[in-house]
């Protein structure tokens, strides 16, 4: 089990990630879909899901072609920018810090 702090408009979030488990299931856990997050529930489709990745990148799949096609079209998009429905964890890590951009 891994510890995830997600940076929020609100302050620091935290919860939980279990291997296999996917980042968005963690935010989702964490209420954030009340706020517009994720709203394709993880298709790959809508790039709701956009976080910084700024701690624990190393425990998370290459980025995949639809998540790199949908990264293409964010307006704040960075070097560590990545989609929270495509970060499913390979490995357990010491602690994932990831941030939501604000809107
Ligand atoms: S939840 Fe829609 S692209 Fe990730």
């Amino acid at each position: 089990m891994t510890k995830i702090l997600f940076k929020t408009e609100d302050g620091i979030k935290e919860t939980t990630l279990n291997k296999g488990e996917r980042v968005l299931s963690a935010a989702f856990k964490l209420g954030l879909d009340e706020k517009g997050f994720g709203e394709c529930g993880g298709n790959c489709v809508c790039s709701t899901c956009h976080i910084f990745v700024e701690k624990g990148l190393e425990s998370f799949p290459a980025t995949s072609t639809c998540e790199e096609d949908l990264l293409d079209t964010v307006f704040n998009y960075r070097e560590n920018s990545r989609l929270a429905c495509q970060l499913v964890l390979q490995q357990d890590a010491d602690e994932i810090i990831v941030e939501v951009p604000s809107k």
